[in-house]
């Protein structure tokens, strides 16, 4: 049950405008408007969930989070289009390509990931910059296309992916490797840790020259954690109480977000210990991934890190892994589903040298094609969330949308993505993913390395989605791997 104090103060928040992205079952894609609204005939003719009175949807979202919602409100929106009431705010999904489109393509003055801290005190980006401080996520104005150029610069162009190769195929080799020890054959439990393993100890030794990031299972329980707390409603919830009773600043972490924040410091303060020592002792040998991005914004070689690159450590506790991760294990299940595929990706693979950055990166066709469908069927990052701060009318909701079932066809990428295909697994416009290519190279020499060292096996065949924070799987990913060598 939802406190008095709470319902009147929630009823009470001043109306606000909020669009969320959704990239969901079938690959469609979708989009929340909160927005200012009185009466319950906003978007006539569009689909609404009926919630409860003058709460509306609210206790589907407290009770069940933002994804779930989400996904009820694609199961109702057949046009592309469904809406919500939540208490004085409408919440409308929008999860037809061109509009969604439209919308991410607005600028911040538009419609921007968080709003007004007072307004929107709910929203899963304010929770994130709550529990991690700021980041490239949350910036706007001027400093983001700089930052977002830095990062770029090292995770989107092919000289530093290239030269970030040798360090993927190492850990990747070294991770798959792991999983039978010194065996022929194994019966690993989840694949999911395991890739999301390789993620964390690539990050880690790419970032600070520490290979052995994952060890002890910290940062993928401090990730994970993170990755919760920002999909659940409940911090938001406390967190506006807390801002009600003025027990807490706007846009500050309450007294539980802050003990969270603090671990998240120790973990980035070992980790930067371990930067220091590589540094102390390989003098000559180039800069380590975080001290490079420290050192284009302003900077030194040695010492404490810039601004920017405290705040991409923080970030990327709680990004970058799981993603990863996950990546890698939708293409298993995929595969395990679509021999013929597998068939085609394992004759590609071993067609060629895969230890060239260029053959991975670029040359192998079936590879990319592969990567890309199993991010277009099942894209990690499934929704996501604008806020609209000024209005605007979204011009192409009058097309009529077709849908079409979600089927593994790879083939559909060869030949390269084209501009105009509905795929936006990793978001679009002004604010798409800047780690695009680094994530796609990592997921990629994973996913060869494990397939060239073993046959696996995906043990069930009846892998679902589910919405999480980010698109999970129902169950573990039990998976039978055996040598090929
Ligand atoms: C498979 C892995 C990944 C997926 C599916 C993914 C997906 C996305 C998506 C959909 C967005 C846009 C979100 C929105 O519109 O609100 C985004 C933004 C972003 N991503 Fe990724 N991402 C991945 C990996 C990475 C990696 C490896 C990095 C770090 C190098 C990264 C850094 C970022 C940053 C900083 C932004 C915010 C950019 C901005 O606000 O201007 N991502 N990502």
């Amino acid at each position: 049950m939802i406190p008095d104090t709470l319902h009147e103060f929630v009823a009470d928040m001043s109306p606000s405008v909020a669009v969320t992205a959704t990239v969901g079952l079938l690959m469609l894609l979708g989009f929340l408007t909160f927005k200012s609204v009185s009466s319950d005939n906003v978007l006539p003719g569009v689909p609404e969930l009926k919630g409860v009175p003058i709460m509306g949807a609210m206790p589907i979202y407290l009770k069940h989070g933002m994804p779930q919602l989400l996904g009820k409100l694609i199961a109702i929106g057949d046009d592309g289009i469904s809406y919500a009431n939540v208490v004085n705010n409408v919440l409308v999904s929008i999860h037809d390509p061109a509009m969604v489109r439209e919308v991410l393509a607005y600028p911040e003055e538009i419609a921007s990931r968080e709003g007004d801290p007072g307004r929107m005190s709910w929203s899963p980006f304010w929770t994130l910059r709550r529990l991690i401080g700021n980041s490239l996520f949350s910036y706007v104005g001027p400093e983001t296309s700089h930052q977002r150029n830095v990062f770029i610069r090292e995770f989107n162009s092919t000289k530093s992916n290239s030269e970030k190769f040798d360090t993927i195929t190492e850990i990747a080799t070294v991770h798959a490797n792991a999983l039978t020890s010194e065996g022929s054959t194994a019966e690993v439990d989840d694949i999911k840790y395991s890739a999301d393993n390789f993620a964390i100890a690539l990050w880690g030794e790419i970032l600070y020259g520490n290979p052995n990031h994952h060890v002890g299972g910290r940062v993928l329980s401090l990730s994970e954690t993170i990755i919760n707390l920002a999909g659940n409603p409940w911090p938001s919830v406390w967190y506006s109480f807390q801002l009600f009773l003025k027990l807490v600043t706007p846009g500050e972490p309450t007294r539980s977000e802050a003990k969270l924040r603090a671990r998240v410091a120790k973990v980035v303060e070992r980790n930067i210990g371990k930067l220091e020592e590589h540094e102390r002792n390989n003098p000559d040998a180039p800069l380590k991934t975080i001290r490079n991005l420290s050192v284009m914004t302003g900077g030194g070689r040695t010492g404490p890190l810039s601004k920017f690159a405290s705040e991409f450590a923080n970030l990327n506790l709680f990004g970058g892994h799981h993603s990863i991760g996950l990546n890698v294990t939708w293409s298993l299940i995929d595969l395990d589903k679509h021999p013929e595929c597998l068939a085609k990706l394992m004759a590609e693979i071993n067609a060629v040298d895969t230890t060239d950055f260029t053959n991975v990166n670029s040359k192998m066709p079936y590879l990319n094609a592969v990567i890309m469908e199993s991010n277009r069927l099942h894209p990690t990052v499934h929704a996501t969330l604008r806020v609209i701060n000024r209005e605007i009318t979204l011009a192409s909701s009058k097309k009529p949308v077709v849908l079409k079932p979600g089927e593994f066809v790879p083939e559909r990428f060869l030949g390269g993505y084209k501009k105009d295909q509905p795929f936006m697994s990793f978001g679009y416009g002004p604010r798409n993913c800047v780690g695009y290519k680094f994530a796609i190279l990592a997921a990629k020499v994973y996913l060869v390395t494990l397939l060239k060292m073993y046959q696996m096996d995906v043990k069930d065949h009846d892998h679902e989605m589910k919405l999480g924070t980010l698109l999970e799987t129902t169950k573990p990913v039990a998976v039978k791997v055996s040598r090929r060598y």
